[in-house]
């Protein structure tokens, strides 16, 4: 789908050719004089158009309108979450006339942010999975354009947006594909693609080279599957080399049986979503090629199946990690983490600016947080602050879980230096405090996804998260000056003005 930003009137947009025209109303008055502005007021005064976002009236070949279906939507306080109401709204019931081209114009004025939902928006109620459907019927539309009253004022934002879009469909995709459609290797292959875009390199290790990192618990949760694991290095370069990378580390199970401690047969298919940590990394350099931020950035990706079988790992063998702490596999289902913390000890290589992990990692997380908020765990005030108001910024939002060490008490081990679970209490608090223990060394944080990467029941599916959190942080971490001093700064306070100019590739 092609997204278009044109300066538009509610009367401009009328004459657009297109299947469908999306007229997006706020709480403000209505004073221009076109037939379908004056027609939205008089429908808001009779109450068939209530000043609620996502409130809709439909209408049929209105005169003077190319469209021949025109759907009036209410976006309230014009707020990027109201906007996003309205818009997916829309386009939702518009999707079963299958339109190609489709306008959605702001009936008043609407900020960068605003119009970025707009995009965002359109482009997720529109997705369609097809990648293994034989007759599949891919989403109709084509083309959509977005008209406000002054687009240049908001083309940053709009490209922005565009960019982030094909990121989270990247996400969605590898999401969404079968465990037996996306392997390792694929997901490897995945990434190598990603290598054709500008100033980004991928990087690919295999069993031999983990083994010879000494990468000894991330082998362990691998060797049960006859898929080979691979270690995924992407890199993208936006900024001076010596500049301090941001590396972001994505779980990549793709596919989690529980392995010998195995997980109930009750929705365990939805356990091919447990690569979407990967996913998300993978979107994120999809949307920083696209973009091209003055920002280094490293994605790393601990990448194989966690299966059952006769070579599997067994609960209370004792692993080797890259850090040289032994741990205790008390739980082979607690798998994410046995791969993630020898990325952390990896990452550590590139003398990071701050290391950021996503993963699927814990039900507990479901539990706490549901499917609204991705949980944050992180030791340093600045990028906790940061990433949260990214959150708000790209309405993929996060909530903070303490740190406190009292939660490390359980995996305590008397076999190894460290267990890979607590009891049952605070289990995504746990999980988190298990990987602290391997990134000790630099500003570290941590997102759980677990309930937010992906929806169950009827609409069962990726959701493409945290692309946007993460894409909004880089972005604007890029145009503060904090990129720059290649350390976190403590006390900076996040969209400051920026200390020194931007640096040229
Ligand atoms: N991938 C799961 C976490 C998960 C479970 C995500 C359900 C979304 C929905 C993870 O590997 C896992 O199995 N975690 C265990 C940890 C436990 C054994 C300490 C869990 O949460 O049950
Ligand atoms: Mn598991
Ligand atoms: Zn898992």
């Amino acid at each position: 789908m092609d997204f278009q930003l044109k300066t538009l009137t509610v009367a401009q947009a009328a004459a657009e050719k297109s299947d469908v025209l999306i007229v997006l109303v706020g709480s403000a008055p209505l004073t221009s004089k076109d037939p379908l502005s004056v027609l939205a007021a008089s429908a808001r005064k009779a109450g068939d158009l209530p000043d609620k976002a996502g409130k809709l009236l439909g209408l049929y070949r209105p005169e003077d309108v190319v469209a021949s279906r025109v759907v009036l939507a209410a976006i309230g306080d014009g707020k990027p979450a109201s906007v996003r109401s309205g818009v997916v709204a829309a386009v939702n019931s518009a999707k079963a006339q299958a339109p190609k081209r489709v306008t959605v114009v702001f009936a008043q004025p609407a900020e960068g942010a605003a119009v970025a939902s707009a995009v965002t928006a359109a482009a997720d109620a529109s997705y369609v999975y097809t990648a293994t459907k034989s007759k599949a019927e891919p989403r109709s539309i084509r083309h959509l354009t977005v008209g406000v009253a002054d687009a240049a004022a908001v083309t940053g934002a709009f490209d922005a947006a565009r960019a982030t879009v094909a990121g989270i469909e990247l996400a969605k995709e590898w999401g969404n594909r079968p465990a037996n459609h996306a392997t390792p290797t694929l997901l490897a292959e995945a990434a190598k693609g990603l290598a054709k875009l500008p100033n980004i390199k991928c990087e690919v290790l295999g069993p031999k080279e983990v083994e010879k990192l000494g990468m000894g618990s991330f082998a362990a949760v691998a060797q049960g599957s006859a898929e080979p694991l691979r270690f995924i290095v992407l890199r993208y370069h936006g900024a001076p080399k010596d500049q301090a990378p941001v590396v972001l580390v994505g779980k990549g199970i793709t596919f989690d049986t529980g392995g010998v401690s195995l997980k109930p047969a009750a929705e365990m298919d939805e356990m091919k979503f447990d690569m979407c940590g990967a996913a998300s990394v993978l979107g994120t350099f999809r949307a920083l090629g696209d973009i091209q931020p003055a920002i280094n950035v490293v994605g790393l990706i601990p990448s194989c199946e966690n299966m059952n079988d006769g070579r599997a790992v067994k609960p209370g063998d004792v692993v080797t990690s890259m850090s040289g702490q032994t741990i205790e596999v008390l739980n082979t289902d607690a798998e994410g983490r046995l791969i993630l913390c020898d990325a952390l000890t990896y990452a550590k290589r590139f003398e990071p600016a701050a290391v950021i992990d996503i993963a699927t990692l814990t039900g507990a997380c479901v539990v706490a947080l549901g499917g609204v908020r991705s949980g944050l765990f992180s030791t340093n005030e600045a990028l906790a602050a940061a990433l949260e108001a990214a959150g708000e910024t790209s309405q993929d939002r996060c909530w903070r879980l303490p740190l406190d060490d009292d939660y490390a008490e359980g995996l305590k081990s008397n076999f190894a230096d460290v267990a890979n679970i607590a009891g049952r209490a605070g289990g995504a608090i746990t999980a988190a405090k298990f990987l602290q223990r391997f990134a000790g060394d630099f500003a570290w944080a941590h997102l759980d996804i677990a309930g937010t990467a992906w929806k169950s029941g009827a609409a069962k599916g990726s959701t493409g998260r945290p692309v946007g959190l993460l894409v909004s942080y880089l972005t604007s971490r890029a145009a503060s000056g904090d990129a720059r001093t290649g350390k976190a700064k403590k006390t900076k306070t996040p969209g400051a003005p920026a200390k020194k100019a931007r640096a040229t590739k």
